[in-house]
């Protein structure tokens, strides 16, 4: 008779996967929480990478063309730029309030060799150079006041610089502040195996 295999405890999973990046040098998994990072409540959100089976599945949905650049709103330890790496875009940006995760990030980039990538690290309330991105990419990164600001400058971006805007907001804590924007519409809400995720687009035409 075969004999079940009693299910691994997701936080032993957990370690073992720390333990193996560690082992190669690499920093995706560890969790870090807003205060751990010298951040409020009111100005970031924790770090915890991308799930990985939701972004791969929203990425391959998408009709990904090589002029296409996407920016990672939030980007941490470059997990999802990773992911975002192996699909067709022309260019992968990211911009991090923290210095500590964003020197993880670089470690990361360089010991995978990865160069087609950009992390920025600043407050992406004041990261305005958004105008090269038609992909924003956002995992539960900010709060309301944030995130409020960041699609002003989103809004700006598109007044001088008219184009198609594809805005993907995975763990939609906040949807309702996107849903009401008036430059967005939701396209796709999609019931991912962790998250809730929806997908906005503007109305362009040229
Ligand atoms: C949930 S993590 C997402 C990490 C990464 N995008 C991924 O999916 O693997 C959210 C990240 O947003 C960053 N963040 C929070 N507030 C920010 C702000 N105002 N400007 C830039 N980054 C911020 C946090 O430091 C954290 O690394």
């Amino acid at each position: 008779m075969i004999k079940k295999i009693k299910r691994i405890p997701k936080a032993i999973v957990h370690r073992g996967k720390i333990l193996l990046e560690k082992m190669r040098g690499l920093d995706f998994t560890q969790h870090h929480m807003v205060d751990e990072l010298g951040f409020s409540d009111d100005m970031a959100k924790a770090y915890a990478p991308s799930p990985i089976e939701d972004l791969k599945m929203i990425l391959s949905e998408l009709d990904i063309q090589p002029t296409d650049a996407i920016l990672d709103y939030g980007s941490g330890k470059g997990f999802a730029m990773v992911i975002m790496n192996n699909f067709n875009f022309n260019f992968v940006g990211g911009v991090e309030l923290s210095k500590r995760l964003t020197k993880i990030c670089r470690t990361n980039f360089s010991k995978l060799g990865i160069k087609n990538v950009g992390v920025f690290q600043c407050n992406a309330i004041e990261f305005k150079e958004i105008d090269r991105f038609n992909y924003f990419y956002l995992f539960n990164p900010f709060p309301e006041i944030v995130l409020k600001a960041v699609l002003q400058n989103i809004q700006e971006s598109i007044e001088k610089h008219p184009r198609k805007i594809i805005f993907i907001y995975v763990c939609a804590r906040h949807k309702e502040i996107v849903s009401d924007h008036p430059m967005f519409e939701e396209i796709r809400e999609i019931k991912g195996k962790d998250w809730e995720s929806v997908i906005y687009s503007n109305e362009f035409k040229k």
